[in-house]
């Protein structure tokens, strides 16, 4: 195939630290240098139905699948004719007296709720307590197929709840706490949901989250919920309509805890999770059992070089796919402990992680870019003054990593000690695709460096051409994949033409990317967020990663903006760490990042804002800047906009 040179994008970013894994840390790894991570990688690309189809005798079989992988482009079915069960998996397993080894009694979560109120559920205790609530869900008319919406905060219950429709097939779509009851109404429509599972509230910075009331509102709208379970958290005072809402403690108490998980065939539906990323309306995002099961093993396992006595901290919520992936489904079928926390990362003060991961020895941790430069603009006091010895593995998710603020996580919270695992990968992907393996692979801040064995990633531009070596294109994965999904709930042409339609043969995610001369990839942004100036394809993310790596920059947000005689100019908005910004820092920060990337990339405007527009998970919306930095009014979907007062002070700063 010829190589292209339109429609690439440029890079314009210099990095050349490289952190080798620490040999004390590699010789203990799973997998310890990068030769066996190559053969595991190589030996997977050879065959890739092989690979799977022998790790896959890690699960629990019901019934033995007679074909790893049916292709039907692009609509894939793995361990074809197999009947398992996640919940299975994630309990059962580990409590048959041959489990080697016995992890009947190891806690499998551990809980701490904003108050300060804590909880520990051993194996066994989860296993009960699901099947109890499994139990429940069927007294109430649920069966597999059935959908079911959870509307919880971050307490064990939603881990249980998502366990229990597992154990009986129904399909969970979890909706993230911090969602309108218009947002509600609008999944439980779309997927036609049966029930709903709540709690009277959540807690956030010491106020009650109106969880009820707002399911309330949104079952004015949802025809197809007949009931609805609550679960009693914070007191609210709340409605409950007879016949149709009951107390998730009553109907506990009647329970039995006898329930066989239901044998399932591989390619049943597990969860639909509603995603939107920065763009457009959302979709709901299926997944199935068995592929995605594995999937979520093995790479909670390479990833995070698990051993039994870790304890794993995911800091997402529930309602995001990390959650689903990396706190309940990966951790919990690998058999490994996980910590939970209800709360805002900054209650009652700014230093409650650090202060959580002493007080639990928390030994990997898992969180997201927004929030470590949250912390990083905090200010370095709320840190210092924690014990984090116990801490072994870093790791992000969710967006690019500007390598600053890579390198405060690597001093700060892992003393220069801890591996930082970037791991690329999307709601779609079901879990990690790209990520450095801890123990075999160089990290490079920014880079979430090499493909896990089983993804075969490429750079193509829009003909579908592999891009020059070393230049930015978009990010296609050549190969099906157990964790992928199966399609967007109740719209096989959407998908189609959405993942399918623009690179023959390849899914496309829409990110673009380069892959340096080491093999590395470089996550360069969305594929809408790109900007063109004076015919040069700039990444939102290098121009960004520029201004973070000056002193006082806590985060920035680099987009386009039509201009006549570059096409577009470039636009940035600015959160300062402290202190009032003014124009002698504006033209300092132009100057700065001239010397960084040079003048192609030198910003036109530069405003300074008190805050970002972003999602509800962390994530910038640089479409809705986009509309500011043009003056024109914002089109489109907000809904995901996780606070409206930003767009409308960023609005009043025009006038
Ligand atoms: C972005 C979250 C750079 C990317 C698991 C992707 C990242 C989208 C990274 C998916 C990373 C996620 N480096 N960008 N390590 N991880 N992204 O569906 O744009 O919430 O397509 O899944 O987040 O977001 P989602």
């Amino acid at each position: 195939m010829p190589t292209s040179r339109s429609g690439s994008l440029d890079t314009v970013m210099q990095e050349a630290r490289r952190f080798p894994p620490p040999d004390d840390f590699a010789r203990r790894a799973r997998i310890g240098s990068l030769e066996a991570y190559e053969q595991l990688w190589n030996r997977a690309a050879q065959d890739v139905e092989g690979f799977w189809g022998e790790l896959a005798k890690e699960l629990h079989w019901f019934k033995p699948f007679s074909k790893v992988l049916e292709w039907n482009e692009p609509f894939a079915q793995w361990f074809v004719g197999g009947q398992t069960n996640v919940s299975y998996n994630c309990l059962d397993r580990h409590l048959a007296p041959s489990a080697d080894p016995p992890r009947a009694d190891k806690p499998a979560i551990v809980w701490e709720g904003e108050p300060g109120d804590t909880r520990v559920l051993t194996y066994r205790q989860l296993h009960r307590e699901v099947c109890q609530f499994a139990n429940v869900l069927r007294s109430l008319g649920i069966r597999a197929g059935d959908v079911v919406s959870i509307y919880m905060p971050m307490t064990p219950e939603l881990p249980i709840a998502m366990l229990a429709c597992a154990r009986i097939g129904a399909i969970h779509s979890v909706i993230f706490g911090g969602f309108s009851s218009e947002a509600i109404a609008d999944r439980n429509n779309d997927a036609r949901a049966r029930l709903v599972i709540t709690a009277d509230g959540g807690w956030r910075r010491s106020g009650k989250l109106p969880l009820k009331a707002n399911v309330d509102a949104a079952l004015e709208k949802s025809p197809t919920v007949e009931k609805c379970i609550v679960l009693r958290r914070v007191g609210n005072d709340i409605a409950m309509r007879p016949g149709r809402d009951f107390w998730w403690h009553e109907l506990m108490a009647n329970a039995s805890p006898d329930c066989p998980a239901e044998p399932l065939d591989s390619e049943h539906p597990l969860f639909i999770l509603y995603t939107s990323g920065s763009t457009g309306k959302p979709k709901g995002i299926k997944h199935t059992s068995a592929g995605y099961n594995l999937f979520v093993k093995k790479t909670t396992e390479w990833v995070f070089d698990l051993r039994e006595e870790d304890i794993f901290w995911c800091t997402a919520d529930c309602g995001w796919v990390t959650g689903h992936s990396y706190v309940v489904y990966g951790p919990l079928t690998a058999g490994a402990t996980v910590f939970m926390y209800e709360g805002a990362p900054n209650w009652p003060q700014e230093d409650r992680l650090w202060q959580l991961i002493e007080k639990y020895r928390v030994s990997i941790f898992y969180t997201a870019p927004t929030a470590i430069r949250a912390a990083i603009k905090w200010g370095d006091r709320w840190i210092d003054s924690h014990d984090l010895s116990s801490l072994r593995l870093l790791g992000t998710v969710g967006e690019g990593i500007n390598p600053e603020a890579w390198m405060w996580y690597h001093r700060k919270v892992g003393h220069e000690r801890c591996p930082i695992v970037d791991t690329w990968w999307q709601t779609e992907t079901g879990g990690i695709m790209m990520s450095p393996l801890p123990g075999a692979i160089a990290t490079k801040p920014g880079s979430c460096t090499k493909p896990l064995p089983g993804v075969v990633p490429a750079i193509v531009d829009e003909h579908g051409h592999p891009v020059e070596a070393g230049r930015g294109g978009w990010l296609v994965i050549t190969r099906p994949w157990p964790g992928m999904l199966r399609g967007i709930w109740g719209d096989d042409a959407r998908y189609q033409e959405q993942y399918w339609s623009k690179s023959r043969h390849n899914y496309l995610a829409g990110d673009n990317a380069r892959c340096d001369a080491d093999g590395y990839y470089w996550i360069m942004g969305r594929i809408d967020d790109v900007l063109n100036v004076s015919g040069h394809r700039l990444s939102t993310i290098e121009i960004e990663s520029a201004l973070v790596s000056h002193p006082r920059v806590a985060e920035a947000a680099a987009v386009g903006r039509p201009d006549e005689v570059k096409g577009e100019a470039v636009a940035v908005f600015v959160t300062v760490k402290n202190g009032e910004p003014d124009d002698a820092l504006r033209q300092e920060l132009k100057r700065h990042v001239r010397k960084e990337i040079g003048a192609l990339a030198q910003p036109d405007d530069i405003r300074f804002t008190s805050a970002l527009p972003k999602t509800r998970s962390g994530k910038i919306m640089r479409r809705l800047l986009r509309d500011i930095a043009a003056g024109k009014e914002t089109v489109g979907d907000t809904t995901t906009l996780e606070d409206y007062s930003v767009l409308a002070k960023l609005r009043e700063q025009e006038e």
